[in-house]
C-alpha cells in the first residue's frame, strides 16, 4: 500500500454554503473518504456543533482516528450509509452530505481492482470484508444479468457483445485480472472515443458489486426521517444515473407518499472553471440540495 493517500474534496465551499444552516447543529458526513469535507465542516461548526462521519471502507478509520484524537465534536463509524436509520435518531440532524462513488485513493490502490490501468485482481469491493468480488461475479453471473448491468449501469451500447464474449472467454479460462477484462472490452469496441472503452463497464461492475443504486435510494428514504425540519441534504453525484435518482426523489417523482424534502434550487450546482482546472476529477460533479420542509 502507498503511504501517501490523496483525494482532493470537490466543491468544498459549495457544500459548506448549502449544508451548514446552523453552526451549533448536528451533521452527518455519509462518505468520509479521506475526510476532506469532514475537515471543512468541522472548521465551520461552533464548539457545540457535532459531526458524525461514516464510510463503508474500513481503511477510512485510519484517517478518521487522527481527527477523533483531537476533536471531541467528531465521531466516526465504519458503516454503509443505507443504515443511517439505525445509526441516527429521528428528527435529529441539521445536515447530511454524501459525496458519491469512490475516492482517488481507492482508485489509485491498483490492487483493489477499481482501475483498468495495470494488471491486478478483480476485487472492486469498497468493503473488502463483505460480499462477492467482481471476479466471482463476472465468472458466475448469467449472460442476461451481465448484459443488464452493462446496459443499465454502464449505458454501454455494446453490452450484448461484451457479455457474450465474457461467457465464451470464461468457458476457456476464468477471467481473473483487470487487464484481461479491459483487453476483452477493447476487443469488442470499434468506435474511437476519447475515454478508455472500459471506463463505463468498470464503473457498472463497481456499482453492481457495491449495490450503489440501492444504497443511494435507501439513503434518500432514510434521510427524511433523521433530518430536522429546516435541515438539508447535499448530494454530489458523478454521473447521470445517480443524479437522475437524486433529482426524481427530490421532485417527488416515482413516489406515492408525501415528500418532505424539497429541492432548494431547480438547477444543479456545478464546479467552477477554476476548480475543474485545478482538479479535473471534479468536472463531472453535480451537486443537488434539498431541505426538509414538513
Ligand atoms: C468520493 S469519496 C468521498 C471523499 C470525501 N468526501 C473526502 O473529501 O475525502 C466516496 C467515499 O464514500 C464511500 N462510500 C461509497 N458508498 C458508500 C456507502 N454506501 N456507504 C458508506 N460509504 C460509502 C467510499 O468508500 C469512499 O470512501
Amino acid at each position: 500500500m502507498r503511504d501517501v493517500r490523496e483525494h482532493e474534496a470537490v466543491m468544498v465551499s459549495e457544500v459548506i454554503n448549502n449544508l451548514i444552516v446552523d453552526p451549533n447543529g448536528n451533521y452527518l458526513d455519509c462518505t468520509f473518504g479521506l475526510g476532506g469535507h469532514t475537515k471543512a465542516i468541522l472548521e465551520n461548526l461552533s464548539s457545540i456543533g457535532t459531526l458524525l462521519a461514516i464510510d463503508r471502507d474500513p481503511l477510512s478509520m485510519q484517517e478518521a482516528s487522527k481527527i477523533l484524537k483531537k476533536d471531541s465534536r467528531f465521531d466516526f463509524k465504519t458503516s454503509s450509509f443505507s443504515s443511517i436509520g439505525e445509526i441516527e435518531q429521528v428528527n435529529k440532524l441539521n445536515g447530511i452530505i454524501a459525496d458519491l462513488g469512490i475516492s482517488s485513493y481507492q482508485l489509485d490502490e491498483k490492487e483493489r481492482g477499481f482501475s483498468f490501468n495495470g494488471d491486478f485482481s478483480l476485487d472492486m469491493r469498497m468493503d473488502q470484508t463483505k460480499g462477492p468480488t467482481a471476479e466471482e461475479w463476472i465468472n458466475t453471473a448469467s449472460k442476461e444479468e451481465i448484459e443488464n448491468v452493462f446496459w443499465e449501469l454502464g449505458e454501454a451500447r455494446n453490452s450484448r457483445i461484451i457479455s457474450k464474449k465474457i461467457i465464451e472467454q470464461r468457458k476457456l479460462k476464468a477471467i481473473t485480472s483487470t487487464k484481461e477484462l479491459a483487453n476483452l472490452i477493447i476487443s469488442c469496441t470499434h468506435r474511437r472515443t476519447k475515454r478508455h472503452p472500459a471506463t463505463n463497464i468498470f464503473r457498472a461492475i463497481r456499482m453492481h458489486i457495491n449495490e450503489e443504486v440501492q444504497e443511494l435510494k435507501n439513503l434518500l428514504i432514510k434521510s427524511e426521517r433523521v433530518l430536522k425540519i429546516g435541515g438539508r441534504i447535499v448530494i454530489i453525484s458523478f454521473h447521470s444515473i445517480e443524479d437522475r435518482i437524486v433529482k426524481r426523489f427530490f421532485q417527488g417523482k416515482d413516489r406515492k407518499d408525501e415528500v418532505s424534502l424539497k429541492l432548494v434550487s431547480k438547477k444543479p450546482i456545478r464546479p467552477s472553471l477554476d476548480e475543474v482546472k485545478r482538479n479535473p476529477r471534479s468536472r463531472s460533479a453535480i451537486l443537488r440540495v434539498a431541505e426538509k420542509v414538513c
